[in-house]
């Protein structure tokens, strides 16, 4: 693909003792929203941090902005909100904030930039601990937005969050891919899927589509993505031995 952010080809990956991703190839282009979808325990997280160099793989190959993944020389290229916040309880969200952006070397003037692009501005000097659970999540995404990243990869950063936050998060992602970044975010929630550029879908740590989501609903004739992705599982299980 001409523009690709991430190739990954024939990952597999083991955990807990059993193959948990099993050759699962695709590429994201830069510059656009893929959403990563499907349903509990099918490996969404497991290929995140597969590309963002966390996970030890069993097998296959994982490209990310032209470097192996986990290369040193990615690390202040990627941003990464784990799917449980990883922020510290007992700072302030401007506190956690300012940690974060000393260590990834992000200017000062970031801190304040991603506290409004998710909306915490009343909340800044609140204890981390004191947030809510979606100001929680949205503390965390915050954090992958330091330094204003290359590829940005977010573990279901819209959970929780009313219908209001989750349409201005979706805003956020539009505007952030219409300036070059690119995004890949998972999601189980198929009304979300429709405001991605591309859809992989997995189930039972195996691809089971990479397409658009007007592509989807062709392939499919179903104009409901929940309803396409149930069909692509009932031709899964069809085609089974
Ligand atoms: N630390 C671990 N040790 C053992 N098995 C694990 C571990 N983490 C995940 N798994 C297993 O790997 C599989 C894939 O998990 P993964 O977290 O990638 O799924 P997911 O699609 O992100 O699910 P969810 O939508 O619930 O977040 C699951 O069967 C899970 O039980
Ligand atoms: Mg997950």
């Amino acid at each position: 693909m001409r523009n690709s952010a991430v190739s990954v080809d024939g990952l597999r990956v083991r955990r807990g003792g059993r193959e948990v991703v099993s050759g699962v190839s695709f590429e994201i282009a830069a510059g656009a929203v893929t959403g990563l979808l499907g349903p509990s325990g099918c490996g969404k997280t497991t290929v995140m941090r597969s590309i963002v160099g966390v996970q030890i793989v069993a097998g296959g190959r994982v490209t990310v902005l032209g470097e192996p993944a986990g290369s040193p020389a990615l690390r202040r290229k990627i941003g990464y909100a784990t799917q449980d916040p990883a922020v510290y309880s007992d700072l302030t969200v401007t506190e956690s904030l300012r940690y974060f952006a000393a260590i990834l070397r992000a200017p000062s003037s970031d801190v304040d930039r991603v506290i409004a692009s998710v909306g915490l501005e009343t909340e800044a000097h609140k204890l981390i601990g004191a947030l809510s659970g979606g100001e929680h999540s949205r503390a965390n995404l915050a954090i992958a937005l330091l330094g204003k990243p290359e590829l940005l990869v977010l573990d279901e950063p819209t959970v929780g969050l009313d219908p209001v936050l989750r349409d201005s998060l979706w805003g956020l992602f539009r505007s952030l891919a219409a300036a070059g970044t690119t995004l890949l975010v998972s999601s189980h929630v198929m009304d979300e899927a429709a405001r991605c550029d591309r859809l992989l879908l997995m189930r039972d740590g195996l691809l089971l589509t990479d397409d658009t989501p007007d592509g989807l609903r062709d392939r499919t004739g179903s104009a409901d993505l929940e309803q396409a992705f149930l069909h692509l599982i009932r031709e899964q299980e069809a085609a089974r031995p």
